[in-house]
């Protein structure tokens, strides 16, 4: 597995993360954090070590907060095993009823974000996070605050570094003028299936119906300036890679069955070959794994191994599209 000197850390990490959001019960509602999750959490956390994954993604929303909470618990497990990975959560989505009769929103002001990394913080067991991320941009969001709150979690040794999550390029600059540290990532959705970051490049000047808006700029705000560039949903769900062909699309089904010649050609799993698109774009994009199964995380740690050609890339983008670039 390649690992890589996240820009602006002295984090040493693997290129590929393990997303965690399926832990703890997924989004099941109703479930009580029990022996099996945080067995499944343990299992999981050595699959990924296993495959040379040490970068681990979580939300405080995720399962409702069963997810950090079934992680921390199978990391407890494993004393000395903390200062060896990874952990970035994201906070700043509230759900509706909390306190009840709140509506569903975002959440950027102080207290919050220090509130929701101290929770994370416990569920996790650890007294550190490496990497807190602003998960979805707040439309009532202020600068000085969020500054505020990241200079009080910093200071207390909570948080190591700050980044966000689907935000463009002005978002990412606008909050950058307040902060005293760089940001070190932005997670967005990418993929072969979700090639918005891709398409928006291509025909920004001959935009037509389903042009993909809000990209521009944003990848090259992240490149300039040492933004790491995260993918979730990288596999689409295993849509392309797992799923039947007669469940797909035409374009959809030409990708999944260009993917899987390409695999058969290298000798590597489909989703290796999904992820090593992702991978190969300059950009140095990080795939966000949702897997919890332990044996898929070698699967796809093989695409660190696979570099596709140029050619080979605009194949897989042609296929995607359904025709070829203009
Ligand atoms: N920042 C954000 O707003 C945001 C939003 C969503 C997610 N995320 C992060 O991104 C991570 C990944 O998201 P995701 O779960 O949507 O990613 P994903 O990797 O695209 O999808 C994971 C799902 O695909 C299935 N899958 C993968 N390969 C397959 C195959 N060959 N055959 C059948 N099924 C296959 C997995 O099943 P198995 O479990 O059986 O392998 C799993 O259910 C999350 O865990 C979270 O950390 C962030």
């Amino acid at each position: 597995m390649e690992k890589v000197l996240l820009p602006h850390t002295d984090l040493e990490v693997s290129r590929i993360i393990a997303g965690c959001m399926k832990l703890g019960g997924g989004w099941t509602p109703g479930v009580a954090v029990g022996e099996a999750h945080a067995a499944q959490a343990e299992a999981f956390i050595a699959g990924a070590l296993d495959a040379g994954v040490n970068y681990f993604d979580h939300a405080d929303v995720y399962a409702w907060g069963r997810a950090e909470e079934a992680f921390g618990r199978g990391l407890a497990r494993q004393p000395g095993l903390r200062p060896r990975i990874v952990i970035q959560t994201k906070c700043g989505i509230r759900w509706k009823d909390e306190p009840v009769g709140a509506p569903h929103r975002y959440d950027f002001s102080r207290g919050h974000i220090v509130a929701s990394a101290e929770g994370s913080l416990r569920r996790l067991k650890t007294d550190y996070l490496d990497i807190l991320l602003l998960h979805r941009p707040d439309p009532l969001w202020e600068g000085e605050e969020i500054a505020a709150a990241f200079a009080e979690l910093k200071a207390a040794g909570k948080v190591r570094h700050f980044g966000v999550s689907n935000m463009n390029a002005g978002q990412m600059a606008y909050l950058q003028h307040f902060l005293e540290e760089p940001l070190v990532a932005n997670q967005l959705q990418m993929s072969l299936l979700h090639n918005g970051f891709v398409e928006a490049g291509i025909s920004f000047n001959q935009a037509s119906e389903g042009y993909p808006q809000g990209w521009e700029g944003a990848l090259e705000y992240c490149r300039l300036n040492g933004v790491a560039l995260q993918a979730w949903s990288p596999l689409d769900k295993g849509l392309l890679v797992g799923a039947p062909l007669s469940d797909l699309s035409p374009a959809q089904r030409a990708a999944a069955e260009l993917l899987r010649a390409m695999a058969a050609e290298k000798g590597a799993p489909p989703e290796a070959i999904a992820l090593a698109w992702l991978l190969r774009h300059p950009a140095g994009i990080m795939p966000v794994l949702g897997t919890t199964d332990p044996g898929r995380f070698a699967a796809c740690a093989a695409a660190t191994s696979v570099r596709l050609s140029r050619e080979e890339w605009y194949g897989l983008l042609e296929a995607v599209r359904g025709r070829p670039v203009p």
